[in-house]
């Protein structure tokens, strides 16, 4: 039997964005999931059919990457499912590295790329950024040409992608959830739809990537100030690209009084907000107080573990 486990992520900057080649930062954050599998005489996925649409991610890792034998597979998260948090890059890194790990070493960069893939495949578009941060572990910052930290390079038709391990100080995150699942897919088909009829809407994808790299660099000089205000513009211009929801719009200005700043974060449509923070008690209580659930997140170190 092996066993491996990956953590979720949030995308401090450039989600939506990410998808046209602009730069993105995210973290992997201390909610994680866990693979089993084992051999045995039928397919088995948490003891119902791998065939059932709740498996997509875990099939298509299965379809793509193992030619051996059914397999028994269990998974464990602490990761609420579609709401900004990584469960599927989750879910997905780690099946492909349970699956690696019964057919030898495992290796992160290898399971990043088989893991892009198998999201692409499934939401018919995406970046890297969720499973390379899952993947990796840590921070991870998503731009066109490589630089400091650099790990790998991901490439789709004509976008490219060059993933960097980014270091960040501790941060406390407050991280405010819907309760509503927005499929990733759709959302991401709709910026496109929007970026290619609406000159404001391309510019908002352009402005978005400026923004991380500002973004990343205040965070670095532990500017914490700035860092929030440029959360706050991220999060209107996600508004422009027609990601937001009412509710998240509603978290998000009850949590500005004692944060430095709040956005979306993931695809949106429902799903998370997140905040940063010296406050984290008074953060939370003023999510749960507008209607949310609110819950307190490190990053996380560690990225994809696998063993036999
Ligand atoms: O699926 P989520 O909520 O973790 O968000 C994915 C981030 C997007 O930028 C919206 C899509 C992508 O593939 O990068």
């Amino acid at each position: 039997m092996s066993r491996a486990s990956a953590p979720g992520k949030l995308i401090l900057f450039g989600e939506h964005a990410v998808v046209f080649g602009e730069p993105a930062l995210a973290t992997a954050i201390d909610l994680r999931t866990e693979v089993f599998a084992r051999l045995h005489d039928e397919w088995l996925v948490d003891g119902a059919s791998l065939k059932d649409t709740k498996y997509a991610y875990v099939r298509r890792a299965v379809d793509s990457s193992w030619k051996g034998p059914p397999l028994w597979l269990e998974i464990r998260s602490m990761i609420p499912l579609g709401c900004g948090l990584g469960s599927s890059a989750a879910v997905t890194v780690a099946t492909l590295g349970a699956l690696a790990a019964l057919q030898g070493p495992v290796d992160p960069e290898a399971v990043a790329r088989a893991a892009f893939e198998v999201e692409h495949a499934v939401q018919g578009r995406a970046s890297p950024i969720d499973t390379s941060t899952s993947a990796h572990g840590a921070a991870v910052l998503v731009r066109r040409a490589a630089g400091d930290g650099f790990l790998w390079t991901i490439e789709k038709g004509d976008r490219r992608w060059s993933l960097h391990h980014a270091s960040l100080p501790g941060v406390r995150l407050v991280v405010g959830n819907t309760g509503i699942a927005a499929a990733t897919g759709p959302l991401v088909a709709g910026v496109k739809a929007r970026v290619d009829r609406d000159p404001r809407a391309a510019a908002a994808v352009a402005e978005i990537g400026e923004i991380t790299l500002d973004g990343l660099r205040a965070l670095q000089r532990r500017d914490l100030v700035r860092a929030g205000e440029l959360m706050d513009r991220d999060h209107e211009l996600l508004n422009v690209l027609g990601v937001g929801h009412p509710l998240l719009d509603k978290f998000v200005e009850a949590a500005r009084p004692h944060a430095f700043g709040a956005k979306l974060t993931g695809a949106g449509g429902g799903g998370s907000m997140f905040a940063l923070t010296d406050e984290p008690e008074e953060v939370r209580a003023a999510i749960e107080a507008a209607g949310g659930s609110a819950f307190l997140v490190e990053t996380e170190p560690r990225g994809l573990e696998a063993s036999p």
